[in-house]
């Protein structure tokens, strides 16, 4: 496969910065080929504005998702979203890799998305979930969290990481077609010993070399939706 990596922390010597290469040493060598977004280090500016178009659609009112299909029908994004956007039109398994910030994104991240996953590019014109713009590829998280697992179970004091997990995975992965493979995720990350961090890279590569076997979410089908957009009785 494919995959590209859009990491997100900006410390390479951090746990999740070796967690990074191990995940490209260990993709590699199982076939796969790799190419990393990684966005502290090329300076990737989250923040979204009339720079993302190289044409304006209006030159009055800024709409952003008006601007942005008007920029894919004219092929006109500015260089560093279409850089990432033939980036991710090579990929067939797109991996998030992030520490858990606030329960979600870094924000550079969360910008890298509401910039790339442009309307028109993305989404848009009736393509969405079992219809999106990029149904066949697949995505996966891979968190480092500063929380125990403990603290993220269902009576744990952080609540199920699951409630963190799916607004991700629906939010952004599924909504646009990609199908989910499970999240990898580092618990205690800040406090771990060198020996626990050897487990996690052990699991991680496991988990990374059996990608081709495991399980994925689909996307839900509109079809199965009624007009309001809720499910239609079975
Ligand atoms: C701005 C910020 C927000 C954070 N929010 C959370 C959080 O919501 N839940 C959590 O478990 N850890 C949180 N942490 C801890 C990080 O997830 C943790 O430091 C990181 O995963 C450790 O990985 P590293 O050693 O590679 O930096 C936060 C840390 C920072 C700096």
């Amino acid at each position: 496969m494919n995959v590209l990596i859009v990491f997100a922390h900006p410390e390479h010597q951090s746990f999740t910065g070796t967690m990074l290469q191990e995940a490209v040493e260990t993709l590699e060598e199982v076939g796969h080929s790799v190419q990393v977004s990684d966005l502290y280090r090329k300076g990737f500016n989250p923040v979204p504005g009339r720079h993302d178009f190289l044409t304006a659609h209006s030159d009055s009112l800024f709409n952003y998702a008006n601007e942005q299909s008007h920029a894919h029908q004219n092929q006109s994004f500015a260089k560093d979203l279409r850089m990432e956007q033939d980036k991710l039109n090579w990929a067939d398994l797109v991996i998030f890799q992030f520490p858990l910030w606030w329960f979600g994104l870094p924000a550079i991240l969360k910008g890298w998305v509401d910039r790339v996953f442009a309307n028109g590019y993305a989404y848009g014109g009736g393509r969405w979930f079992g219809n999106g713009a990029f149904t066949g590829k697949k995505g996966m998280l891979v968190i480092t969290a500063g929380g125990p697992e403990t603290a993220y179970q269902s009576d744990g004091i952080q609540g199920p990481i699951q409630d963190i997990l799916a607004p991700l995975e629906r939010g952004i992965f599924l909504s646009v077609g990609i199908s989910v493979l499970p999240a990898f995720v580092a618990y205690g990350a800040s406090y771990s010993s060198d020996s626990q961090k050897e487990l996690v890279l052990d699991r991680l590569r496991d988990h990374l070399q059996t990608l081709e076997s495991k399980p994925t979410i689909a996307p839900p089908n509109p079809t199965d939706y009624d007009e309001t957009l809720r499910r239609k009785p079975q």
